[in-house]
């Protein structure tokens, strides 16, 4: 199965933003992890459109753009003009998931869809269809440097299960509390895409840990 690595700028340092998103784009990262938050979806706020056009202009990898904000489709499409090639919204933040698909796929990028740890997998079975990818929160969202949580192995385990089902062409992202010391469980259990901050933006050596967690 195919197997990514997308570093969350989230951990980076912002007063060297483009030697660290340089230092990703040399590395053998697929893409580029966006963690937008609002101060009300999540308690904590990080940043927005002016911090994704700078990664923009710097990146030429996909950038994946994960919006922890409520009411997602009142920006999808600024979000998407300013240089999201996947925008991941989350199924809680919204009252009406398929229209922000639709928005999505209007805007031209690629449609991701995220759930809390405690959101039950099953719920996003009415939807799984419509969606490239569904991202499983293995942390609560709102801040980087959490511990991973084990039972989100179970639940990549489930939605694969349910993806082959429904949607093989699927990918499973997780994010939190991930590193190369957990992420062959996490390929193993069905995850094709792992995200990854604090354990890439503070290692001595970033390209040598995204390398370790590509080929664990
Ligand atoms: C958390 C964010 C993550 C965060 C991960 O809400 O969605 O993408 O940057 O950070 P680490 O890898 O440090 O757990
Ligand atoms: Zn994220």
């Amino acid at each position: 199965m195919e197997r990514m690595i997308s570093p969350s700028v989230l951990a980076a340092d912002f007063g060297h933003l483009e030697r660290d998103v340089k230092m990703v784009e040399q590395s053998e990262a697929a893409w580029i992890h966006v963690d937008v938050m609002d101060g009300v979806f999540v308690p904590n706020i990080s940043f927005g459109f002016p911090v994704l056009r700078a990664i923009r202009k710097v990146a030429a990898k996909p950038l994946d753009v994960h919006l922890m904000i409520t009411e997602p489709e009142r920006y999808i499409a600024r979000f998407a003009h300013d240089g999201a090639d996947w925008i991941t919204f989350h199924l809680e933040a919204t009252d009406d998931a398929l229209h922000c698909i639709h928005l999505i796929r209007e805007s031209g990028a690629k449609v991701g869809i995220s759930i809390k740890p405690k959101t039950p997998v099953e719920s996003l079975r009415p939807i799984i269809r419509e969606v490239d990818m569904v991202l499983i929160m293995s942390v609560e969202p709102g801040f980087g440097g959490q511990k991973f949580i084990p039972e989100s192995l179970d639940r990549i385990r489930e939605l694969r299960l349910m993806a082959e089902e429904l949607n093989p062409d699927l990918l499973i992202e997780v994010d939190g509390g991930i590193s190369s010391e957990n992420a062959r469980l996490l390929y193993e259990a069905g995850a094709n895409v792992l995200v990854a901050g604090s354990s890439v933006f503070k290692a001595e050596d970033p390209a040598a840990e995204i390398h370790a967690m590509l080929h664990a």
